[in-house]
C-alpha cells in the first residue's frame, strides 16, 4: 500500500519538475533572468559592443561572442577578464576594465544566457510591455553611477560627457591627447582636420558622418570597425551634441 502511495507521490514529483523545466526552457526570449539583466546593463555600460559582435551586433573589432561560454567555459573567462593582456600576447589587446567579482559574475551570466538563446531572432532582447501601456526595458540598465551624465544647457559640457560615458563611450577607441591611438585615431584637433577631410562638407557633416556611417570615410591607417549603429543608439540631440563637442577640439 505504501508502495503505491510512494509510486503516485514519485509520479507527482517528476511530473512537477518535467513542467517546470517545460515552462523554463520554452520561457520566451524577452524574459531575461535578473543576473543576466544586470550582466546585459554591465555589457553596454563598458561599450563591450564598442568592439564585440552578439549576433552579428556591435563593433568588428574583437571576436564575435555569442557563443564564447560554451567555447571558453566559465573559469578561463574569469580570468581572461581579469587580466586580458596575459592571453594572447601577440594580438589585437583588450583593455582591462578592472571589473569587481559581481561585475564579473554578472557579464559571464549574461554571456551564458546569450550562448542559450535558440536563434539570432531573439536578439535583442525584445522590451517587454507592462500593464498601463508603458515599456519595460528586458535588461535593467545599470550603469555605474559616475557615468550618469550631468544634464547641463551646453551642448559642448553634454557632448564632453556623453564621449566618455554610456551609451556612447567613444572613449574606449578614442583619446582627446594628441597623438594617442587606442584603436581609433585621437580626436584632438579634429575640428581643424575635418574642415579638409571631405571636399565640399562642412567640419560638422563630416564628422556626423563619421559617427552615423564610419564606413563613408577610413581614415589612412585604420581599419574599418568603428561601430556602426550609433545612429540607432544615439538620439540625435546626443549625436548634435557630440558633434559641438568635438568642434571645440
Ligand atoms: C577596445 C576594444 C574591446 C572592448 C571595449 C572589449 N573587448 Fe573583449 N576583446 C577585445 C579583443 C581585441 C579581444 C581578443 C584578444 C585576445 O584574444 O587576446 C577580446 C576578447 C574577448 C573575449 C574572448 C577571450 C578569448 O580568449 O576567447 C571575451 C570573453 C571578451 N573579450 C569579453 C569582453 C567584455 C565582457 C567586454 C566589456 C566589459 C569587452 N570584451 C570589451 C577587445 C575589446
Ligand atoms: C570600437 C572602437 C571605436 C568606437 C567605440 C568609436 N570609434 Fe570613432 N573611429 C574608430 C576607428 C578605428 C576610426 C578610424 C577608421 C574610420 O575612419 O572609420 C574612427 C574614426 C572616427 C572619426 C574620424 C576621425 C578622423 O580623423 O577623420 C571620428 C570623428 C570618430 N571616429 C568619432 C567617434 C565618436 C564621436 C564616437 C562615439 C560616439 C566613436 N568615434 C566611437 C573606432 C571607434
Amino acid at each position: 500500500m505504501s508502495g503505491t502511495r510512494l509510486f503516485f507521490a514519485l509520479c507527482l514529483v517528476v511530473s512537477v519538475v518535467a513542467f517546470g523545466a517545460a515552462i523554463l526552457t520554452s520561457a520566451p526570449a524577452s524574459a531575461m533572468p535578473p543576473a543576466p539583466g544586470v550582466g546585459m546593463g554591465i555589457w553596454k555600460a563598458y561599450n563591450c559592443e564598442g568592439c564585440h559582435t552578439i549576433y552579428g551586433q556591435g563593433g568588428a573589432y574583437a571576436p564575435d561572442l555569442t557563443h564564447i561560454y560554451a567555447a571558453r567555459g566559465r573559469d578561463y573567462l574569469r580570468e581572461f577578464l581579469a587580466n586580458p593582456a596575459a592571453f594572447h600576447p601577440d594580438q589585437r589587446q583588450m583593455p582591462m576594465f578592472g571589473l569587481t567579482k559581481s561585475e564579473t559574475d554578472n557579464l559571464l551570466a549574461f554571456l551564458q544566457w546569450v550562448g542559450e538563446q535558440p536563434a539570432a531572432q531573439s536578439w535583442p532582447p525584445r522590451p517587454i510591455t507592462v500593464s498601463g501601456g508603458g515599456s519595460l526595458s528586458a535588461a535593467p540598465v545599470t550603469a555605474p553611477a559616475d557615468n550618469a551624465a550631468p544634464v547641463s544647457d551646453d551642448p559642448v559640457v553634454r557632448g564632453q560627457a556623453l564621449f566618455s560615458n554610456t551609451p556612447a563611450i567613444c572613449s574606449t577607441c578614442h583619446s582627446l591627447t594628441p597623438d594617442v591611438v587606442i584603436v581609433g585615431p585621437s580626436l584632438a584637433g579634429i575640428a581643424e582636420r575635418a574642415a579638409t577631410h571631405a571636399e565640399g562638407q562642412s567640419a560638422e557633416a563630416y564628422i556626423r558622418t563619421s559617427i552615423v556611417n564610419p564606413s563613408a570615410h577610413i581614415v589612412e591607417g585604420f581599419q574599418d570597425v568603428m561601430q556602426k549603429n550609433f545612429g540607432d543608439v544615439l538620439t540625435s540631440d546626443q549625436i548634435n551634441d557630440l558633434i559641438a563637442f568635438l568642434m571645440t577640439q
